[in-house]
């Protein structure tokens, strides 16, 4: 049986891994899932699997490093699947510090405890390997028209948040050329599904809609994301741990660019369709929520992965078409309203007030 330590299993992408990985595997794999719930962790997200009796939750942070290998003493783990970390790109413009922190020192600390634990004399067990979960963001922003990002572009983040998952890159990077330590780094495009926390595009828009609330645009609402359904950026990472060749970047998206404003529409003639007629929000779901409001400082114009070699040397491609992974979703967070009151009623509005003015 393999042992997965799953770092910040409580957010969004974690929790849809560790559900991808239980609905998935054959053969039976036991789940360490390490999290130091901050205000993106959520237990509710583990619902599904929470009594499953070869899953493990530890609260922890990943930059303690007694906790950390306190793990590993009580564990033979096979495989690091590290997806903790501070993930939201305006929160790093108001405070960068604990991004730093985080994902920079808290990588060192997890790096340094898997090499501890895996390392013989003449090398590391067998079949170990670290998967650093690593984003598109690192590579900086392109222009419009017909570029992408490839594993050789080079890396040239814009936010506190980029650069501090590049530099978690580079060290992860450091360790396998240094330390010839088992690694892969994957890099995905932005992803949306259950689960994700709504101060990011998706969540928010789907959140305010239903409320009555207006939708806030930064600057001219042409900005460029490629959008990837969760569940088929889990199936990728689960067949780089299975199939990946050590040392390799592997890049994740889903050929799907949308600008902001179009997922916006997107959402709201979604919502339209779907809401049953005598649903009272119903009428208030309107073009007329948009708002322009100022733009994010240092906004990256458009995001777009080329995942060719992920394709050719493992055989993954996106499965999710962007039409139905979206439908997928708001259905989703129509049934899970209580959810998303629990998440957005205490400091959530602290957040929302000092982030937007309208
Ligand atoms: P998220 O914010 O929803 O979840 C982050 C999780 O990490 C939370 O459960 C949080 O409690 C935990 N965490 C934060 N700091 C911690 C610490 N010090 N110790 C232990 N746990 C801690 O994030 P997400 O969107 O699920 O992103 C997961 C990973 O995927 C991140 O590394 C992110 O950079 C990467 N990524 C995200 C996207 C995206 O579109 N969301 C795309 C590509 C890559
Ligand atoms: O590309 C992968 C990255 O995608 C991940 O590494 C990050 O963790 C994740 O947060 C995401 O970053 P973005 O900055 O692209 O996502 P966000 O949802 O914050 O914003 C998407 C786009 O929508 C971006 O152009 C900014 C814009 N936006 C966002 C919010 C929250 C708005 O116009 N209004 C908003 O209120």
């Amino acid at each position: 049986m393999k042992t997965y330590l799953v770092t910040g299993g409580a957010g969004f992408i974690g929790a849809n891994f560790i559900e991808y990985l239980f609905e998935t595997k054959k053969e039976a794999v036991k789940v360490i899932n390490v999290d130091a719930l901050t205000y993106s962790g959520n237990l509710e997200n583990l619902k599904r699997v929470e009594d499953n009796p070869n899953y493990i939750f530890v609260k922890a942070d990943i930059c303690d490093k007694a906790a950390i290998e306190q793990i590993f003493a009580g564990h033979d783990v096979d495989y690091v699947v590290h997806f903790a970390a501070e993930t939201h790109v305006d929160r790093s413009i108001r405070n960068p510090e604990v991004f730093a922190k985080t994902n920079v020192m808290g990588t060192l600390n997890l790096l340094n405890a898997a090499k501890n634990a895996w390392e013989t004399e003449d090398g590391y067990k067998e079949g170990k390997k670290y998967l650093q979960v690593s984003t598109d963001e690192v590579y900086g922003s392109l222009e419009e028209g017909n570029t992408f990002f490839y594993e050789t572009t080079p890396l040239d983040p814009h936010s506190p948040y980029s650069a501090s998952k590049a530099s978690a890159d580079m060290l992860v990077k450091s360790y396998a050329d240094t330390y010839q330590f088992p690694v892969n780094i994957t890099r995905c495009s932005n992803n949306y599904g259950p689960y994700q926390f709504p101060e990011k595009l998706i969540p928010l828009m789907i959140n305010n809609a239903l409320s009555g609330k207006k939708l806030p645009i930064y600057g001219d609402g042409l900005n460029v994301r490629d959008w990837l359904y969760v569940k088929d950026h889990a199936k990728a990472i689960s067949m780089v741990i299975d199939n990946g060749k050590l040392g390799e970047v592997y890049n994740v998206g889903g050929h799907n660019e949308k600008t902001n404003i179009e997922i916006v529409t997107i959402i709201l003639d979604t919502l339209q369709e779907i809401l049953p007629a005598d649903d009272a929000r119903r009428a208030g779901v309107t073009k007329e929520l948009i708002t322009y409001v100022a733009d994010r400082k240092g906004h990256d114009r458009r995001y777009a992965i080329a995942p060719d070699k992920i394709k050719e040397d493992i055989g993954w491609y996106p499965e999710t078409k962007f039409e139905d992974g979206i439908r997928l979703t708001i259905q989703w967070y129509l049934k899970h309203q209580q959810w998303m009151e629990n998440i957005t009623s205490g400091q959530y509005q602290e957040y929302y007030k000092e982030m937007y003015s309208i």
